[in-house]
């Protein structure tokens, strides 16, 4: 008798840590829905897993900063009869500088894209998982997530939402057969990053940036383990204990010291 396949839903697989994840869980014989706005980037990916490992990659284009975004590719599971045992909320953007100067449509963007319809996309695909017994469910926040600083401001605490819910959600789904893990990278050498601003080959090749291959692979191998959070990269670990002690008025004095540099 053909063995049932299983699924992992990756949102944002069309390149950088989402691309490398989708690789890691094809290894683990997981066909994989892949999903972002990148048709040719997610044909690429098909190609590629599909030759080199005996899965199946269905691919969902779609602009996950829209509403109806996580309902249409649940309906897409059920419409296919997919068993799907992971979800990755992985698609993420970076919007950088002051609130009022952040276009209004580009605000709603990151605020969908990073809570909305990963929250929903959990609600609905949690609920089989519970039924099935069985699921791995890996969000992908920030170190950011503890750094409620300025010209961040949209992005480091929507990460922050998705940290605590992964948190809630894990308590919640504890003993369903269900796990949780929040995935918390720091600098990771991927198209986020405005590559004419930041210096990444240097900054990789100094270990301040990690190649987003390594963040998968903590990640993929956490998330299967049934850990709770992971902070890929020990310098990543001490900032993230440090951070959340600086106190406010030495933000504030960094902040006015980049202001006039600028
Ligand atoms: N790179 C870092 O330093 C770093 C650090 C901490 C956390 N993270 C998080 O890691 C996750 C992956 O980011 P990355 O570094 O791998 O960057 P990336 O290479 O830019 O990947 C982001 C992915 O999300 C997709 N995406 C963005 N907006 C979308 C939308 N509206 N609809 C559908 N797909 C969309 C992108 O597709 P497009 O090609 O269409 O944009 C891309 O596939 C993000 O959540 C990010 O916040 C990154």
């Amino acid at each position: 008798m053909e063995k049932l396949k299983k699924y992992a839903v990756v949102t944002g697989a069309s390149s950088g840590i989402g691309w490398h994840i989708s690789k890691e869980l094809a290894m683990k014989g997981y066909s994989i829905v892949a999903v972002s706005n990148q048709a040719e980037q997610l044909k690429e990916l098909k190609n590629k897993l599909e030759t080199e490992y005996s899965i199946e990659v269905l691919t969902i284009d779609c602009d996950l900063s829209q509403k109806e975004a996580a309902g249409n590719i649940f309906k897409f599971c059920q419409e296919q009869k997919l068993e799907v045992e992971v979800l990755v909320n992985n698609a993420g953007i970076l919007v950088y500088g002051e609130v009022v100067n952040v276009p209004v449509k580009r605000a709603e963007t990151i605020l969908q894209l990073h809570m909305n319809t990963p929250a929903i996309l959990c609600r609905l695909f949690a609920e089989l998982m519970v039924k099935n017994k069985k699921g791995f469910i890996l969000n992908v926040s920030s170190i950011s997530a503890v750094m409620p600083y300025p010209t961040i401001s949209l992005y480091g605490p929507t990460k922050t939402f998705l940290r605590q819910f992964s948190r809630a959600l894990r308590t919640e789904l504890k003993g369903t057969g269900v796990s949780v893990l929040c995935l918390l990278p720091g600098a990771t050498a991927t198209a986020l990053y405005d590559q004419n601003k930041v210096n990444v080959p240097l900054a990789t090749k100094l270990g301040v940036m990690k190649k987003p291959e390594y963040v998968a692979k903590v990640g993929v191998s956490r998330l299967l383990r049934g850990k709770g959070e992971s902070v890929p990269g020990f310098l990543n670990k001490i900032i993230m204990l440090i951070v959340p002690w600086v106190p406010n008025f030495i933000i504030r004095i960094i902040y006015k010291i980049s202001l006039r540099k600028r």
